[in-house]
């Protein structure tokens, strides 16, 4: 009986650091053929230029999925521990806050912090700015003057304006806008401009959708980001030859600077990777993409310099906005509050 006893649990003991071995070595295979997972709401083409040279440096594999902002910040949260994601990258802030106040991001190293000033970063550390894109009016160089132009995007509520802007705010990058809006301006302000948004303005699907249509004069400006304007100048300006930027300054709400995030989630079962990406990104080679790339977005770390084509940064005379701080779930539902999602 002792005997059979004995031999049994050494079976069974057998068994079992069979099994987990077995389990071991299929992590390790999954390890191997995916490396780092990376949640990409950035642009697919910016993601993957800072996948490929990040994986060319340091030989870390990168798996990139595609998906937007606050659809990936979801996702996220119902994943919770599961989540099989290493890294998120968003277009915009708001994605970021939610993560992180669901608690769900490891802290950033503090080499990579340092690589940013902190105007790029939020305090917790939880997260880092990554790039940063203007908000801009987009407008009928055909049809309007300098001088006709709206001094602040709030005057675009005036009925003076009812027919001829319109905006994408089914997009992470308008919802951003928004959220920058209610921080500076409050609750009421922000639903009055939505309001003029739905009654005299269109909704287009996308920035890219809104800056064609202002192009073909179906309206004569659009609140998009700049860098859709300069990626079409540089390939064929199709979309763009008949439009021209403007930028709002003076601090007002339409000058709303965005940045996007990247944070490593906590449960990532590869941090140390996961933090090497991100010190790429927002290092000197990682930032260089931004000026040398096809994103045509702003550079955020230290000494590091955007694209020249581009309105230098301080010029841009953005307000001041806590990004730690942008409330996407009060926006979401003011957006649909307002019939515009
Ligand atoms: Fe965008």
């Amino acid at each position: 009986m002792n005997i059979s006893h004995n031999h049994s649990s050494r079976v069974v003991a057998f068994a079992a650091a069979l099994l987990v071995a077995t389990s071991l070595a299929s992590n390790a295979r999954a390890d191997d053929s995916e490396g780092i997972v990376v949640y990409n709401a950035q642009h697919q083409s910016l993601g993957q230029e800072w996948v490929d040279a990040f994986t060319k440096e340091t030989g870390i594999k990168v798996t990139m999925r595609q998906g937007s902002d606050m659809q990936f910040a979801n996702q996220i949260i119902q994943e919770d521990e599961a989540s099989p994601a290493d890294v998120f990258l968003t277009e915009n802030s708001p994605a970021m806050v939610l993560v992180d106040a669901a608690g769900l991001f490891a802290p950033i190293d503090k080499a990579t912090l340092d690589q940013l000033p902190e105007e790029f970063r939020p305090k917790d550390g939880m997260w880092t700015g990554i790039a940063a894109r203007s908000t801009v009016f987009a407008y009928d160089k055909t049809k309007l003057t300098e001088d006709q132009l709206p001094k602040s995007m709030l005057d675009l509520a005036d009925p003076a304006w009812k027919g001829r802007w319109g905006a994408a705010p089914v997009g992470a990058d308008f919802q951003a806008i928004v959220s920058a809006l209610l921080q500076l301006k409050g609750e009421d302000v922000t639903a009055a401009w939505l309001k003029a948004l739905k009654d005299n303005g269109t909704s287009y699907k996308s920035n890219t959708v809104a800056m064609k249509a202002v192009n073909a004069g179906e309206v004569e400006g659009a609140i998009i980001y700049h860098y859709y304007w300069f990626g079409d100048q540089a390939a064929t300006a199709e979309n763009s030859k008949n439009v021209a930027l403007h930028y709002f300054k003076n601090q007002d709400p339409g000058a709303f600077v965005s940045l996007s995030g990247g944070g490593i989630l906590k449960s990532s079962q590869h941090q140390k990777d996961a933090q090497a990406f991100l010190k790429f990104i927002t290092g000197k080679a990682g930032q260089a993409i931004l000026k040398d790339g096809t994103s045509y977005e702003y550079a955020v770390g230290k000494g590091a310099a955007s694209n020249a084509k581009l309105v230098p940064m301080p010029d841009l005379q953005a307000p001041k906005i806590d990004a730690s701080d942008l409330n996407s779930k009060k926006v979401v539902e003011m957006i649909t509050a307002a019939g515009l999602i």
